[in-house]
């Protein structure tokens, strides 16, 4: 590959990787769509919540760790993390939802978005460690994805 060409294929690998990663915000359209938008967004949350139970669970010795169903549950709050900038992409903080985001994460996109890659990556580690069954690893690392849950909680949801 001749030169030219290498840096025509970096442009465009940068450039695709900014149009995925600025997830612009939109204000939503109307008190319906902001309805929409907002059940939508709680789902992906109440799924994180429903994978990361039986996870806290073992961490806290009230379940015997389990490396597989660890696994599982790591992958599902893995892929479920992928979603959260989509499904938090409408605004809604100028309309009147029933909710508990705060207006912060359409004032603060970089900081939201680099809430969001924690959890990705203590996800990832969380996946290593299942797939290694060691125990006390298994338990660090869902400590690690709890902290980030948390670390966003405390900034962009009312409490
Ligand atoms: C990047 C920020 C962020 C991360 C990371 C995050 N949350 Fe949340 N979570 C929120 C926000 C914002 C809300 C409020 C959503 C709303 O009410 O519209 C929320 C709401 C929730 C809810 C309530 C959902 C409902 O409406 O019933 C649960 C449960 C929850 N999160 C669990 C988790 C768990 C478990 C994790 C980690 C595995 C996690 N969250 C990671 C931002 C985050």
């Amino acid at each position: 590959m001749n030169v030219l060409k290498k840096s025509l294929l970096a442009i465009t690998v940068a450039t695709s990787l900014v149009a995925t990663t600025a997830v612009m915000a939109q204000s939503a359209s109307s008190e319906k769509h902001a309805a929409k938008a907002t059940e939508l967004r709680q789902s992906i949350f109440k799924l994180l919540g429903s994978n990361m139970g039986p996870l806290g669970a073992m961490a806290k010795g009230k379940v015997p760790v389990d490396a597989k169903t660890a696994e599982k549950h790591a992958i599902r709050i893995n892929q479920l993390s992928l979603m959260i900038a989509d499904y938090t992409r409408t605004d809604t903080s100028k309309f009147d939802v029933k909710t508990e985001a705060l207006a912060k994460i359409w004032q603060e996109p970089d900081h939201f978005r680099k809430d969001i890659d924690k959890l990705t990556l203590a996800s990832t580690n969380l996946i290593a460690a299942a797939k290694s069954n060691d125990e006390s690893a298994i338990k660090k690392a869902i400590g690690g994805v709890g902290k980030t849950c948390g670390g966003c909680h405390d900034h962009f949801k009312k409490d």
